[in-house]
């Protein structure tokens, strides 16, 4: 994790260096209000939506607009700088998405498929999750520029599809993305009768470790099990002959750890094409039990707050474990991408980000460190079949 603070701030250092003389910021509209007044000179506001405006400003401008804010406000930032215009608008319309992605009710939140869940949750299997976290660890790296990267993909697609085998309402697809070589995983069961609302279970199939990501990553919390509570999940609809209503997709998501990359190109692409996605849960790390009195801990930032309540009261009914909240202060998986789309997200986590499994990202992130078996996971397994089975139907 501390490699990618550090590029970003290497990203950031040399963006100020190389700063053209305008500059468009987007700032806060209440903000602006208030120290527009003691500027010395008139700031024309010259779009505005979302509560924030767009100025132009040259560089220096922007310095003595952030010593007002600091002088008048007594407080840090409220803008961002961008390059253009356009740049500007396209942040405050994303700003705008985000905030929707937060607060928005996306779905019935009712809890009433007792007679389909129950049977489903009791049929997961620890056994199953755990061979599937071992053979995914075994690629010697499932970083998103390898070639072993590549193969792990296809072999998640293969697992999948050799799951779905007697299913003509499923199809499993490959999805390529056009800088990196390694595919995204697409698993397809179309709905009965409401087919255009979409439900999402997912989480990332890449891996990393070492100075240049290339080293042995087995990544067998971050993220084999991910994959793997997914393909239990998986495993124990097809094995029940589970017909949504609602179309369902489970997707494994290449290049996560260089960037959201994956996730970022189906979600963008999913807005563009105005695709009804009415939930979306992402597993990234549900291994390793970090947290004492807390079996399930939701990330209440970058996720969908009523979303996040219902899958609460989802575990209550049918995972019966502690759970609570904690946060990751950043956009720390795929779930991000699908709320800077728009669209209602969650991620549910092994432990509170004070107790996390500091052996990620190396060659030491295996089962055997994580405590050597997938009870943990299973908890995640049962929980994704029900969340699954209640928003689809
Ligand atoms: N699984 C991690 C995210 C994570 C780690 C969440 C610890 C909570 C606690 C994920 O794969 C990851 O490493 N994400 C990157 C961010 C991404 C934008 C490159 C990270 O956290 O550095
Ligand atoms: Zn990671």
């Amino acid at each position: 994790m501390k490699k990618f603070i550090a590029l970003t701030a290497l990203t950031l250092s040399a963006a100020t260096f190389a700063a053209p003389r305008a500059q468009w910021l987007t700032v806060d509209s209440q903000i602006l209000n208030k120290v527009s007044p003691k500027m010395n000179k008139a700031m024309p506001v010259l779009f505005s939506a979302q509560g924030a405006s767009v100025v132009q400003m040259t560089p220096l401008e922007v310095e003595a607009l952030s010593a007002t804010i600091h002088n008048e406000l007594h407080r840090c930032g409220g803008f961002m700088a961008h390059d253009s215009l356009e740049e500007a608008q396209a942040a405050l319309a994303s700003t705008g998405d985000t905030a929707f992605a937060q607060k928005a009710i996306f779905a019935d939140y009712s809890i009433d498929q007792a007679r389909l869940v129950k049977p489903m949750v009791a049929a997961v299997a620890e056994r199953s999750i755990r061979d599937t976290i071992i053979k995914l660890s075994e690629f010697k790296t499932r970083y998103y520029k390898s070639e072993t990267g590549v193969q792990s993909s296809q072999y998640i697609r293969d697992t999948w599809a050799a799951l779905a085998k007697n299913r003509s309402d499923v199809k499993v697809e490959l999805v390529a993305h056009k800088n990196f070589p390694q595919p995204s995983i697409v698993m397809t069961i179309q709905g009965s009768d409401k087919a255009s609302e979409i439900v999402i279970l997912g989480g990332h199939a890449d891996s990393i470790s070492g100075m240049f990501g290339t080293g042995r990553s087995p990544g067998s919390d971050d993220n084999a099990s991910g994959i793997a509570t997914i393909t239990e999940v998986i495993r124990v609809m097809m094995s029940s002959d589970f017909k949504p209503r609602r179309t369902i997709q489970f997707m494994g998501y290449a290049g996560e750890e260089a960037g959201l990359l994956g996730s970022k190109d189906i979600a963008t692409s999913y807005k563009n094409r105005a695709q009804q996605v009415i939930g979306v849960m992402q597993l990234d790390m549900t291994l390793r039990k970090g947290t004492v009195d807390k079996d399930i801990v939701m990330m209440s930032d970058f996720t969908n707050a009523a979303q996040n309540e219902f899958i609460g009261k989802i575990i209550d009914e049918y995972v019966k474990v502690p759970w609570g909240y904690s946060k990751c202060g950043y956009g720390c998986s795929d779930h991000a991408s699908w709320t800077a789309n728009g669209y209602p997200a969650s991620i549910p986590f092994e432990s509170t980000m004070g107790d996390i499994n500091h052996n990620i990202h190396t060659d030491k992130d295996t089962l055997e460190n994580a405590g050597g078996d997938a009870m943990h996971a299973a908890k995640f397994a049962r929980l994704g079949v029900a969340f699954m089975t209640e928003l689809a139907n």
